[in-house]
């Protein structure tokens, strides 16, 4: 049994069969042919801090695949009271086939794994947020190919994005460029021993941008950090993905985001809107990708 905690738990050639299957999933699902390999198959979602994207995402993907799933907002649930969380790991992964987990510390999604008959996929914790990057990496090579050795500029916060962006990078072989304002820089000891083909720290972030065939960037508050938003909007304020960076990263540059944007501080209009933005396709492949990835889980290397 395998989980999915964080982006490191899979191989660069399990990358490589999730980026194949995702492909032929959503041909199916474009297609309008049903593909139903997990009927009977039960989801239950955690839910400790809010969603939009995975929430649809997971749950419309489930039905897809034939299967059903369960929202558990965590403050309707006995977690909410108290309940230690591998408790609630063994009696949930008795009654479902797959879990997913979006809650604060990596810990706590650990622990819930430690205790799982099933299962776990990570659907964002404080330090990671791997579906996203998986679902934008598939977005990446589904409009540029393949993305080892390429730029990938990482403009904002060192959040769990940025962390996942990281392990990324050295596991699939590109070049992360990351940017931030001085005090939100990346922990040392994630960028401690990653070799410089795989990741440079800037303090300017049209230097970090220069030559990029991504851009990428994410809100300057991210969820459980919403008392700093006033001291944050401060120092990340020369940190917008303008025009500007855009154009100094060249003509064939991506601009991704995970969302939700807020315009005009991490990211203008323009770009959010503008012809090299494909934040669009990036939220739909989060139900292909993860359509692939719970196959995978459930299912091994499936390849009809
Ligand atoms: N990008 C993302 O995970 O969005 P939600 O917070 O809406 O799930
Ligand atoms: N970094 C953001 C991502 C939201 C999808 C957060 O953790 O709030």
């Amino acid at each position: 049994m395998r989980h999915y905690l964080q982006f490191r738990d899979f191989t660069a050639d399990e990358y490589e069969h999730l980026f194949r299957r995702t492909r032929v999933i959503k041909d199916r699902f474009k297609n309008y042919i049903a593909y139903q390999p997990l009927a009977d198959r039960m989801l239950a979602m955690v839910f400790e801090k809010s969603s939009t994207r995975t929430r649809v995402s997971f749950e419309a993907g489930m039905f897809q695949l034939g299967g059903n799933s369960i929202v558990l907002n965590t403050g309707e649930t006995q977690l909410g009271r108290g309940e230690p969380i591998e408790d609630v790991a063994r009696v949930v992964s008795r009654m479902v086939d797959i879990v997913m987990i979006r809650t604060y510390e990596q810990a706590i999604i650990e622990r819930f794994a430690a205790h799982s008959r099933v299962p776990v996929i990570n659907g964002l914790t404080d330090e990671y947020h791997p579906c996203q990057v998986l679902a934008d990496i598939y977005t990446f090579v589904e409009h540029r190919g393949p993305i080892a050795g390429r730029t990938v500029a990482w403009i904002g916060d060192s959040n769990n994005m940025c962390n996942t962006w990281l392990q990324a990078a050295t596991l699939l072989g590109f070049k992360l460029n990351v940017a931030s304002p001085a005090g939100y820089e990346l922990e040392p000891s994630r960028a401690a021993g990653v070799a410089r083909a795989h990741l440079e720290l800037f303090g300017d972030p049209l230097a970090a941008a220069r030559g990029a065939d991504l851009v990428t960037t994410d809100v300057w508050t991210s969820m459980g950090w919403e008392e700093e938003t006033d001291a944050r909007k401060d120092a990340f304020a020369a940190f917008t993905v303008d025009e500007e960076m855009m154009a100094a990263a060249g003509p064939e540059a991506l601009f991704m985001h995970c969302l939700p944007a807020h315009r005009g501080e991490e990211v203008t209009t323009e770009v959010l809107e503008g012809p090299r933005s494909v934040v669009w396709e990036e939220a739909e492949n989060r139900l292909h990708a993860q359509k692939a990835l719970m196959e995978y889980l459930l299912l091994g290397r499936v390849e009809t």
